[in-house]
C-alpha cells in the first residue's frame, strides 16, 4: 500500500487539479474561438471562400438567365415542324443513350487484356476523319439544320443563343461560337471536343479565354447523328459557314470517349 496513494487529500487535490488544467483548455480555446470572430461577422478562410464561390455562382446564373428565354427552351425548335419541347427531346436521348465503355489510362491495370488491347489498339486517324468532310461550299440538309438548332439549345446556356458566347462580368461561362476559328476549322477538334470535354485557357479567332468551368463532354449521350446535327447547325448559323459534319465522322471518333478532358493544346491547331 503506498501511504500518499491513499491520502483522502492527495487525491482530493489531485482531482481539483485535473478539473482544473481540463477547464483551462476550455478557457484557451474560447478564447481561441471569441478571438477568430466567433459567430460575429468575421468569416473564418471556409467562409469566405464559399461566399466567393456564391458570388460567381449567382453571376453565372444571372448571365445563363439573361440570355435563356425559359418559354423558348421549353417550346423548342422553331424551325422542326411539329416542334419538340426541349425537355422531352433531351430526355428521349438520355433514354435512348447506351452506356459507353469509359477506360481512362490511369485506371487500367497494366498487363491486363485492356491494358494490351489499348496499347496495341488503333488510335483513331484524326486527318482520315477530316478527309471525309464534304467539299466546301456543300449546303446542309434543312431537316439537319431543325434537328441541330433543337440540339443547339443545350449549348445555349454556356454559349449563348446565337453563339456569341456567356460572360458574367469577367467571368467566362462559354466563349463564343461566332466568330470562332474553331467552329469553321477540322471536324475532328469538334467531334472530339463533343466526346471529350475541354478544358484549360483557349484562344478563340485570336482573343484567350479562361472560362470558370470547363465543357464537359456533350457527345458520349448523343447519337452519331444528333452529334453530326448539332455542329453542322453552328457550323452554319450565326454567321459561320462550313461544310457539314456527317454521322459517320462522329461514329469513328466514339473511341475518344473516356479520355481525358481535351486542352487547346491536344486541338489540331486552326492558324
Ligand atoms: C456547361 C457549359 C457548356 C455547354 C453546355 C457547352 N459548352 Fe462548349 N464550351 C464550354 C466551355 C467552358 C468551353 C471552353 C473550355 C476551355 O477551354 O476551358 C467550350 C468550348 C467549346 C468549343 C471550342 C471553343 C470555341 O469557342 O469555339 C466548341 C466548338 C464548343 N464548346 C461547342 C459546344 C457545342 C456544340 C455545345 C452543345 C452541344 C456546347 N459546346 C455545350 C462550355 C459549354
Amino acid at each position: 500500500m503506498e501511504p500518499t496513494r491513499d491520502n483522502p487529500l492527495v487525491r482530493f487535490t489531485a482531482f481539483w487539479w485535473g478539473i482544473g488544467v481540463i477547464s483551462l483548455f476550455g478557457v484557451l480555446l474560447l478564447i481561441l474561438w471569441l478571438r477568430s470572430g466567433g459567430n460575429s461577422g468575421i468569416e473564418p478562410l471556409e467562409q469566405a471562400a464559399a461566399i466567393k464561390r456564391y458570388e460567381i455562382r449567382a453571376g453565372v446564373d444571372a448571365a445563363q438567365n439573361a440570355n435563356l428565354e425559359w418559354k423558348v427552351v421549353e417550346k423548342g425548335s422553331t424551325v422542326q415542324v411539329p416542334p419538340v419541347a426541349t425537355f422531352e427531346m433531351v430526355g428521349g436521348q438520355l433514354l435512348a443513350s447506351k452506356p459507353s465503355k469509359v477506360e481512362d489510362p490511369a485506371q487500367v491495370i497494366p498487363n491486363t487484356p485492356t491494358a494490351e488491347t489499348l496499347a496495341g489498339g488503333p488510335s483513331a486517324d484524326y486527318d482520315a476523319v477530316d478527309a471525309l468532310t464534304p467539299a466546301a461550299g456543300t449546303a446542309p440538309d434543312a431537316a439537319v439544320m431543325a434537328k441541330g438548332e433543337q440540339g443547339y439549345l443545350l449549348c445555349a446556356a454556356c454559349h449563348g443563343p446565337k453563339g456569341e458566347g456567356v460572360q458574367a462580368g469577367d467571368i467566362t461561362v462559354g466563349p463564343p461560337l461566332a466568330p470562332s476559328d474553331w467552329v469553321v476549322g477540322p471536324v475532328s477538334n469538334l467531334i472530339r471536343i463533343q466526346m471529350r470535354g475541354l478544358t484549360g485557357p483557349i484562344h478563340v479567332s485570336g482573343k484567350l479565354y479562361t472560362p470558370v468551368a470547363p465543357m464537359t463532354p456533350m457527345g458520349a449521350a448523343s447519337s452519331d447523328e444528333d452529334v453530326a446535327a448539332v455542329l453542322t447547325y453552328v457550323r452554319n448559323s450565326f454567321g459561320n459557314s462550313a461544310p457539314p459534319v456527317l454521322p459517320e465522322q462522329v461514329k469513328a471518333l466514339r473511341s475518344e470517349i473516356g479520355k481525358p478532358p481535351l486542352t487547346e493544346a491536344d486541338l489540331i491547331p486552326v492558324k
